[in-house]
C-alpha cells in the first residue's frame, strides 16, 4: 500500500487538526487550534496528515491520520513545557542535541489498523534526522493500550513511568528513540510526499 502524507503550514493544520479530533470520541479534552498555534508558533515543528480516499467517493482525499511533533528545549517559559521538560530531564540528555517532542497523534478509527500511523511515524523521524535532531520523545499514559501497543511495535522504549497518586491508569509512561540513520533503515512505509498545504 502507497500512504499519502501531506504536510500542513501551521494556520490550515491546527485546523485541520481540531476538525479531526472531533472524530476522537475516547478523548474528553480536545486540542483547539489557539492552543496548537500558540504552541507552534516560533518553535520548529511538523505537522504531518495521512490522507485516504472517501469510501464510495475515491476522488475525495480527507485526513485519516495526523501526528504533532516540536523541538523542546531543556529550558521552557511556557509552564507546561517546562514541567515537560523537567520531568524527563534525567532520562533525556539535553546537552548540545536538538530533542523533538511528538506532541499529539491519532487515527481515525474506521482507518486504524492500516499503517497509517506508522507511515506517517516513519515521515516524522525521516524529517527530524534530516533536521538534525538527535532523539524524538513521547509522552502517554497507562491506560491508552493502543498507543503503548503502537509505540512498542514502532520501537520507542519506555525511559520513565510516573505514577498517580490513586488512579494508576492516570500514570505517565514517557518513552524515546534515539535517532540516526539506523533508523531510517528500519522504515518499511512506501510513502507518497503530496504538496504541501497552506501557511
Ligand atoms: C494508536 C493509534 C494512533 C494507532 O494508529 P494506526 O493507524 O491504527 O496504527 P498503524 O496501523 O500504523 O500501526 C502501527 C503499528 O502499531 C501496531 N498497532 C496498531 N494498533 C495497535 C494496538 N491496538 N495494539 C497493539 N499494536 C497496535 C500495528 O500492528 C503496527 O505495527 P507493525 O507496523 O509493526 O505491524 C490509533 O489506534 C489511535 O489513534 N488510537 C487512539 C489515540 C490514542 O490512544 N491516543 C493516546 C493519547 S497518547
Amino acid at each position: 500500500m502507497e500512504y499519502l502524507i501531506r504536510q500542513y503550514g501551521l494556520e490550515q493544520g491546527a485546523l485541520e487538526i481540531e476538525y479531526i479530533e472531533e472524530f476522537f470520541g475516547e478523548f474528553a479534552r480536545r486540542k483547539t487550534s489557539n492552543e496548537i498555534t500558540g504552541r507552534l508558533t516560533e518553535r520548529e515543528h511538523l505537522i504531518v496528515m495521512a490522507v485516504a480516499a472517501l469510501p464510495g467517493d475515491p476522488g475525495t482525499l480527507m485526513p485519516v491520520s495526523y501526528k504533532v511533533c516540536h523541538e523542546l528545549f531543556s529550558q521552557e517559559s511556557d509552564p507546561r513545557l517546562a514541567d515537560l521538560a523537567a520531568q524527563i530531564e534525567d532520562v533525556v540528555d539535553f546537552n548540545g542535541r536538538r530533542v523533538l517532542y511528538s506532541w499529539i497523534g491519532g487515527t481515525r478509527i474506521d482507518w486504524r489498523g492500516q499503517g497509517h500511523f506508522r507511515a506517517l511515524t516513519e515521515e516524522q523521524e525521516a524529517w527530524a534526522i534530516a533536521a538534525g535532531f538527535d532523539e524524538v520523545v513521547v509522552k502517554t499514559k497507562n491506560r491508552y493500550y493502543e498507543m503503548r501497543g503502537t509505540l512498542a511495535n514502532l520501537h520507542f522504549n519506555v525511559v520513565k513511568y510516573v505514577p498517580h497518586p490513586i488512579e494508576n491508569l492516570e500514570s505517565k509512561v514517557f518513552l524515546s528513540k534515539k535517532l540516526g540513520p539506523h533508523v531510517l533503515d528500519l522504515h518499511r512505509s512506501a510513502r507518497t510526499r503530496l504538496e504541501d498545504s497552506g501557511r
